[in-house]
């Protein structure tokens, strides 16, 4: 299976723009499955939480999950991509999962980074893992990189590729990326965004290096800091339910649950 990223510079508030470089980019590609950064259609450095109420939308009843919906349907390819999701009186940072026959679930981002906080809700669900017929898809978003619970639930749930899309600012996640991949023995796939935003007096710089990994943790495919970029690579997500590290050691059987009863309080 061909899977790939989409690298660029979501441009603040131009909900349009931003979906028609996602498209253009998508239809330049052959890849089978996509990632799209974080928040891709509105930009990232919202100011307050009416503004993310005023660019929210619904998920999948919204105008840019239908689009990629079609797409997905249109290209039979399926499409993770990240978005500000408003469901009655709540506001969450999700991200969207369609496909050859439209519309698969959504996952609502749990670990909030810094003002996050202020301006959405925090998901109260499980990270999700989508049974499709090519691939066992999870999927978390940017910051839950720095709990490494979130990867691991993907993994004992099955996930054969973690979808992460970000909007990352801190130096150290794509190479702590490498771990998450290696230590549950699955392919990722961070879709990063590139650029600066600069609103009401706030800097934020995204560090790009949107990469897929093996289960091994081998870098197939990076970015650079700073360049759109349609990243894609081969994969073989079967070969990620493998869990035997060496011929006595297996990831999963060989946890000691019973010692880890801390990991819960
Ligand atoms: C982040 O979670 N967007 C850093």
């Amino acid at each position: 299976m061909k899977a790939g990223f989409l690298q660029f510079n979501p441009q603040f508030g131009k909900v349009r723009e931003n979906v028609e470089t996602a498209i253009k980019l998508i239809k330049s590609s052959t890849a089978k499955l996509l990632v799209l950064p974080e928040l891709f259609n509105t930009g990232y450095l919202f100011l307050n939480r009416k503004e993310v109420e005023e660019l929210a939308e619904e998920v999948p009843g919204g105008e840019t999950c239908k689009k990629f919906e079609s797409l997905a349907r249109e290209k039979k390819i399926f499409i993770v991509g990240g978005l500000a999701e408003k469901d009655g009186g709540k506001l969450y940072n999700s991200s969207f999962l369609v496909g050859p026959d439209g519309y698969i679930g959504r996952y609502r981002k749990i670990h909030l980074f810094n003002e996050e906080k202020l301006n959405f809700n925090p998901g109260d669900e499980s990270p999700p893992v989508f049974d499709t017929k090519e691939a066992k898809i999870g999927i978390m978003i940017c910051f839950d990189w720095f709990f490494p619970e979130t990867a691991r639930i993907l993994a004992l749930k099955g996930a054969d590729i973690i979808c992460h899309p970000s909007n990352l600012v801190l130096p150290h996640a794509p190479s702590a990326m490498v771990t998450r991949s290696l230590e549950n023995r699955v392919f990722s796939i961070t879709a990063n965004r590139i650029g600066k935003e600069e609103r009401g007096g706030k800097t934020l710089s995204y560090i790009g290096q949107s990469q897929i990994l093996d289960t091994k943790g081998t870098l197939l495919i990076r970015g650079k800091p700073d360049e759109e970029t349609l990243g894609e690579a081969e994969i073989d997500p079967a070969s990620a339910r493998n869990k035997r590290l060496l011929e006595h050691n297996d990831l999963l059987k060989d946890r000691r649950t019973e010692l880890y009863g801390e990991l819960l309080k």
